[in-house]
């Protein structure tokens, strides 16, 4: 066992890369070599990179797509995409030409409301804590005034804070469940704030008020801390036409439909499935939010949580057949920003926004819904059609070429060879063996 490293945090980068390439590569320059050839040569550049996460020693290159043709509330847009596997980007392309002509995409803002909790302990009488909270609520709205003050002026800020009392899910659980308005913001780090000035005022009252100090019983803070569930923060997506005009790889468009809508029944009631189902809608999610400096673990988290939110995990989109209009849409929860974070520090992530038309975090969730509802009905239409291997192979041919080191000559005989085949990746190991005998 390696013994335990004090003050690695404030090494240098290089110190970093010493003491790993020592301990764990036995000094191999080619370590060395494989952190430093990402190094970017704009020093600025590289010095804001680092600065993104602690112990920093090397950039992990994801790429940056784009797909164009959307069409969503009658407005052109081109999508930006950060992700790393093949044929995501191709079927977020294919669907936005295939809707573009069939009246695009349309996508609304249910609601933008966030919310945080203070967990507490009380132990006491609940007539006590309520009689408290209603006594000092005006008091805690009161304690982040200024704290809210530029988000009150943008119009948002802190809504309301309601005691829950949760003790039957556990003993002496109780919450302070506030809710907020963050606009372009994401919040994250303004509703914790506020959440943890609200709790401090909340323990100071409390050691103040008779009927705990009568009983000695005070409420105690566990932590505060926003949630990233958050289904008062919904958007829809939806696209519809006529059965007749999806008719797709020769099949007629009424049975695609039938067996695509069969497809989301089968996702409605097996989690096997939803949850595969839902992993394709994510594909075009997470890339959004990446490309846009957003956070993609908190929008994972509160998606699933939504996609059991009635105790049965379940797809996210649905479809349904109404007197010959095939109807396709998505509700998710998003909570994301425009301003603030990562947004405007990675300059890949200002670009992106910069694509979008600066969109306020409002139409930046009609996007990012639109783009896992694209995401979905590619993976559909292959699924119920073709079967997904045969677009997902062909755009990942380039992959296994690139790993077989395929010269320019190969790689274009590879994919004329393979234009009417199907790939798989033993084939593709075969044929460059034998083109190179
Ligand atoms: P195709 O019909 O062979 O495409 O589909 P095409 O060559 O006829 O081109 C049609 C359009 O597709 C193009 O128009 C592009 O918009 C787009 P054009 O630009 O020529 O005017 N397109 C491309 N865009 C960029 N680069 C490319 C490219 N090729 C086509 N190289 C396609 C091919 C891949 C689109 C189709 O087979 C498809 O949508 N497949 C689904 C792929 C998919 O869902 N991938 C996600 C990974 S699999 C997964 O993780 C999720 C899953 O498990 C989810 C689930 O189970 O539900 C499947």
């Amino acid at each position: 066992m390696l013994e335990s490293i004090s003050g690695f945090s404030k090494k240098s980068k290089e110190e970093k890369i010493e003491w790993l390439v020592s301990q764990y590569f036995d000094n191999n320059p080619a370590a060395i070599n494989t952190l430093k050839q990402y190094w970017n040569d704009d020093k600025k550049l590289q010095k804001l990179h680092d600065g993104f996460i602690e112990n920093t020693i090397s950039n992990y290159y994801l790429p940056f797509a784009i797909a164009p043709n959307f069409i969503i509330n009658d407005q052109s847009y081109t999508i930006p995409m950060v992700i790393e596997e093949s044929s995501v980007v191709a079927a977020a392309s294919y669907s936005a030409k295939f809707w573009r002509n069939k009246g695009g995409f349309t996508s609304e803002v249910i609601s933008t409301t966030k919310n945080g909790q203070i967990h507490l302990n009380f132990y006491g009488d609940d007539i006590h804590i309520q009689a408290f909270f209603s006594e000092i609520k005006p008091k805690l709205l009161a304690s982040i005034s200024s704290l809210e003050a530029n988000m009150k002026k943008r119009g948002g800020g802190l809504l309301d804070i309601v005691l829950k009392n949760t003790t039957l899910s556990l003993e002496g659980y109780y919450q302070l469940h506030c809710t907020f308005e963050t606009n372009d913001a994401m919040g994250a780090n303004f509703i914790n704030t506020c959440l943890e000035a609200i709790a401090k005022t909340f323990e100071t009252e409390a050691r103040k008020f008779s009927a705990f100090i009568k009983t000695n019983h005070f409420p105690e803070v566990v932590m505060s801390i926003l949630s990233n569930y958050v289904p008062e923060c919904i958007v829809k997506a939806q696209v519809q036409c006529p059965v007749e005009q999806l008719t797709a790889e020769g099949i007629d468009g009424k049975i695609f439909a039938e067996k695509f809508v069969r497809a989301i029944a089968i996702a409605k009631v097996e989690t096997r499935r939803a949850v595969t189902h839902n992993k394709g809608i994510m594909n075009g999610i997470d890339a959004v939010i990446l490309a846009t400096g957003n956070d993609f673990r908190s929008v994972e988290a509160g998606v699933h949580a939504y996609a059991s939110k009635d105790g049965k995990y379940t797809s996210l989109t649905n479809a349904t057949l109404e007197n010959g209009m095939f109807i396709f849409s998505i509700e998710i929860p998003l909570a994301i920003g425009t301003v603030g974070g990562l947004t405007g520090l990675h300059p890949l992530a200002k670009f992106g926004l910069s694509l979008l038309q600066h969109p306020t975090a409002k139409e930046l969730m009609q996007i990012i819904a639109v783009a896992g509802l694209a995401q979905n009905f590619a993976a559909l239409r292959s699924l119920v059609t073709t079967g997904i291997q045969s677009g997902h192979m062909k755009m990942h041919l380039m992959n296994i070429l690139n790993g077989l080191n395929a010269t320019q000559t190969e790689i274009e005989k590879t994919i004329t060879f393979f234009k009417d085949r199907t790939i798989t990746h033993s084939d593709v190991v075969n044929y460059i063996k034998q083109l190179r005998n």
